[in-house]
């Protein structure tokens, strides 16, 4: 027996003992949620599941159908409502053609639908309608495609299964290929499963839990003949370099580095078997092999991005994704028809030597998307190494996925991007009522929000509707410690931060007389010093990743004004307000914007004028606490209330490129009219 690790994992066959539904539709949507339990059998948006049956249709006729996998939908999480049902006895009859463009078989499938309200029928429908059995189960496995991406897989997998495998040589999907294993299953009865060379396994049964049930086997039967063939060697020739370095210091060189045209999100990524990878003698050469499946694509690249431990350094990354987006750019232009239009130049991978994997996106869902499948690749590429040689699809055949239209229909499907997409934003006083407002706005223009503030659970509460693209830390600003804290932990989750927005405050009433040192010094550290720690630690994200980025202050208009009794209060915003302008000089030759939004009197929401600060604004106009609102109303020019969304979009506007993209160093009184607060 041999002690080095196994080549390739053995799957679990999950099927319930009991408790599967009955009806084919149930069962089909729990063997696709079982095959995409385990993305070593099926990837994220890989595969597809179909089942053939009879259904009434809408004149009341029973007739045969067929529901396979939608367009663009997930194995893992898809609800019946994910599946297209088509009538099966329209589409049988294509398999006598000889052949059919894409638009012609998309146009003629949408013909067919059972419901035209249904999803588009997945790009590999035709296979499943090809293939005479009840339920057909198609997946790009690890434990397959190690042999259908190894050089000599097609003799190697007639050794490891006889005549009841299949070998249909690489041909991109469509037509064509759904023909040549509809043909293949027809003629040879004995037949147990289809391998389809660099992209994945076909297997079917009478129900859809002999299909599963006949995958798994099938896989299972694959991954002990590739580790008893490569038992003793071991994976990518063994470790070149240990572990060393920080990535989390390169991050936001890194993001800089791939946000050329739009800002992305970073996951970084330093498990086993990625460590393994990074660190061994044979990675450098193996990435530039190309991506092990066509589903991959689309979201790897053909190329991940190398960086050799030398080359870790910002400088030698910036020209290293230069050079990447100029090759990138080169493979476009040898490749595309018309129409064709060249897409984000960036890597979606980055592989850094004896330190991890950085996976890129616009999104935090989309960028890992990225790091899962390039697991599966990296599985994958082990394997077929071990085997032989790992072959991949060369460029022409991946360019002709990456800009299939069919592929770039499923991309499509998304939510039209927000505003901020790709953008981080890191907000202090999160848990406040203005802070909390920042959030939401910024989250909903498609923001990451890291949410800051002494108060952990408000700021965990100002981001839980948000997912993975909210971060929440607790600490103060007045602390180095927990602001550089706040920054690493925005670096560690997103790759680095965007928009900065210093809001977290206090306010304090009281005469000169009357003011304690001890309450000078708190206003002045929070509002002044706290301030500064934000920009310090903001300053040096920005200039790492040097993509520019904007910086907002929540000063107040007693920043400008004048007022009685809070004397500590007023010079600390005053100081704030200057502060944002010095800071707005330097940061201008780095494309870093300073600017500052002043509030007045935004009562809701707010815990300032919840505690103290209400009776003490009330008592020095001689008010009752209750009047306030309608005098603070009165006071102003436009007679308005302020409310914290309207604090909220004065910072989006200075948030964004595109609205304030050429403005530093501004005031953005929000307000309602103050004539003593007039900027000039
Ligand atoms: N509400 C107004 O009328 C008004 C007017 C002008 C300016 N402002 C300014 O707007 C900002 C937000 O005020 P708000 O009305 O939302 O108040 P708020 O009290 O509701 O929110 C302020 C948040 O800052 C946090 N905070 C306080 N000290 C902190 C520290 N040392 N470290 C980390 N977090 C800390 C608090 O926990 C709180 O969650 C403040 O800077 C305030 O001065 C508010
Ligand atoms: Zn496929």
């Amino acid at each position: 027996m041999s002690t080095v690790t196994p080549i390739i994992d053995h799957v679990e066959d999950l099927w319930p003992s009991e408790g599967a539904p009955d009806d084919a539709l149930g069962q089909l949507v729990l063997a696709s949620h079982l095959l995409g339990a385990n993305r070593a059998v099926s990837n994220f948006g890989g595969g597809n599941t179909s089942a053939k049956g009879t259904t009434i249709d809408h004149t009341g006729r029973e007739i045969n159908a067929m529901w396979v996998k939608g367009s663009g939908s997930d194995l893992a999480t898809m609800g019946p409502e994910h599946f297209t049902g088509l009538k099966l006895d329209e589409i049988l009859p294509l398999l006598d053609r000889e052949e059919m463009s894409d638009e012609d078989m998309v146009a003629y499938l949408a013909q067919s639908q059972l419901d035209p309200k249904m999803p588009r029928a997945s790009i590999e429908t035709l296979l499943h309608a090809f293939v005479p059995a009840p339920h057909v189960h198609h997946t790009h496995p690890d434990g397959i495609n190690v042999l259908a991406g190894t050089a000599d897989g097609e003799r190697l997998i007639a050794e490891c299964f006889g005549d009841e495998a299949a070998w249909i040589p690489y041909i991109r999907p469509g037509f064509t290929l759904s023909k040549q294993v509809g043909l293949a299953v027809r003629d040879n009865p004995n037949l147990k499963l289809v391998v389809l060379a660099k992209h994945g396994l076909i297997v079917w049964g009478e129900t859809a839990e002999e299909a599963y049930r006949k995958t798994i086997e099938v896989i299972n039967q694959a991954v002990a003949f590739v580790n008893e063939k490569t038992g003793d060697v071991s994976r990518f020739g063994g470790r070149k370099v240990e572990p060393a370095g920080s990535l989390q210091e390169l991050l936001p060189a890194i993001r800089g580095a791939v946000s050329s045209e739009r800002a992305k999100v970073l996951t970084v990524d330093t498990s086993e078997r990625v460590m393994e990878f990074v660190c061994s003698e044979q990675a450098e050469r193996l990435v530039k092999v190309g991506a092990p499946c066509p589903d991959h694509l689309v979201h790897t690249k053909r190329l991940p991005l190398w960086i050799s431990r030398e080359n870790a350094t910002p400088e030698k990354i910036a020209e290293l994704a230069e050079q990447y987006r100029a090759d990138y750019r080169a493979y476009f232009e040898s490749f595309a028809g018309e129409g064709d239009v060249a897409g984000d130049p960036d890597p979606r991978v980055v592989l850094v030597e004896g330190m991890g994997l950085v996976s890129t996106g616009t999104t935090t869902k989309l960028s890992k998307v990225s790091r899962d499948l390039y697991h599966r690749a990296i599985e994958v590429i082990a394997g077929a190494e071990a085997l032989g040689e790992f072959v991949s699809l060369d460029a022409a055949e991946s360019f002709a996925i990456e800009y299939w239209p069919l592929e770039l229909y499923k991309l499509a499907q998304a939510p039209k991007p927000g505003e901020l997409q790709g953008k981080v934003a890191l907000v202090t006083g999160g848990a406040g009522g203005i802070g909390r407002a920042i959030i939401d706005t910024l989250a909903s223009a498609g923001a990451c929000v890291v949410s800051f503030d002494l108060d952990a659970e408000g700021a965990a509460d100002a981001v839980a509707a948000y997912g993975d693209r909210g971060v929440a830390v607790a600490g103060d600003v007045t602390s180095e410690d927990a602001v550089a804290e706040a920054f690493r932990a925005a670096v560690e989750a997103f790759g680095g931060v965007d928009i900065v927005v210093s809001n977290a405050g206090i306010a304090s009433s009281s005469s000169i007389e009357e003011t304690s040192l001890a309450e000078w010094n708190r206003n002045h550290a929070i509002l002044t010093t706290g301030y500064f720690l934000v920009s310090r630690e903001a300053f040096k994200v920005l200039k790492a990743q040097d993509t520019g980025g904007s910086v907002v202050f929540i000063a107040s208009k007693n920043s400008l004004v004048a007022g009685k009794n809070a004397a500590a209060y007023s010079s600390a915003k005053a100081a704030e307000l200057h502060l944002a302008r010095c800071l707005a000089e330097e940061g201008g030759a780095h494309g870093i914007r300073v600017n500052t939004v002043n509030p007045d009197a935004v009562l809701q929401g707010s815990k300032i004028w919840g505690s103290s600060w209400r009776e003490e604004r009330a008592a020095a106009y001689n008010l009752d606490p209750e009047q306030l609102d309608e005098h603070y109303r009165q006071r102003n020019t436009l007679k308005v209330s302020i409310y914290p969304g309207d604090i909220a979009e004065a910072v989006i506007h200075f948030a964004s490129e595109r609205r304030s993209g050429k403005s530093t160093g501004n005031i953005l009184n929000v307000d309602g009219g103050v004539p003593a607060a007039y900027s000039r």
